[in-house]
């Protein structure tokens, strides 16, 4: 993918961090997926008082997409780190949202991990996820 792609994913998911509803964990991610169509999707984390129904940036914006017809995907840009923190470290995506990735992409989709537009990793949904349970455990 190119250079100049992978920053607009991450310059779009820093964005979304100032949209995370995270009055418990303080802790705001962001996230941007590129679909096939060219299309970016983006999502924050998004708390509950009640813990469990949190939804995590990832699947924020996988959701978004999905719910819009969209189930074709090539990357995505998640940035993630507490409140007013003036420098990110890696978020790493959590086990649940790796599996809404591997309900819906391929294993070459490529996962973006950043600090900044400059500072990134790369790696695919199968080198995160080896040996994943997918559609085609149940679908063939
Ligand atoms: N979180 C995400 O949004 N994505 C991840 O991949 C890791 C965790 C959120 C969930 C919760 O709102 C906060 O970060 C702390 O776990």
């Amino acid at each position: 993918m190119e250079e100049s792609k992978i920053r607009e994913l991450i310059a779009k998911a820093l964005e979304m961090r100032n949209f995370s509803y995270t009055p418990y964990s303080h802790f705001n991610v962001g996230a941007a997926i590129l679909a096939k169509n060219g299309k970016i999707y983006t999502g924050c984390n998004i708390e509950n008082a009640s813990f469990t129904p949190t939804n995590c940036a990832e699947r924020t914006a996988f959701f978004k997409a999905v719910s819009e017809g969209v189930k074709e995907f090539e990357a995505i840009a998640i940035v993630g780190g507490p409140d007013g923190a003036t420098e990110l470290d890696y978020c790493a995506p959590c086990g649940v949202c790796r599996q809404v990735m591997s309900e819906f992409c391929k294993d070459d989709f490529l996962i973006i991990t950043a600090k900044s537009e400059n500072e990134y990793r790369t790696e695919t949904l199968v080198e995160n996820l080896p040996y994943r349970f997918g559609p085609k455990d149940l679908l063939g």
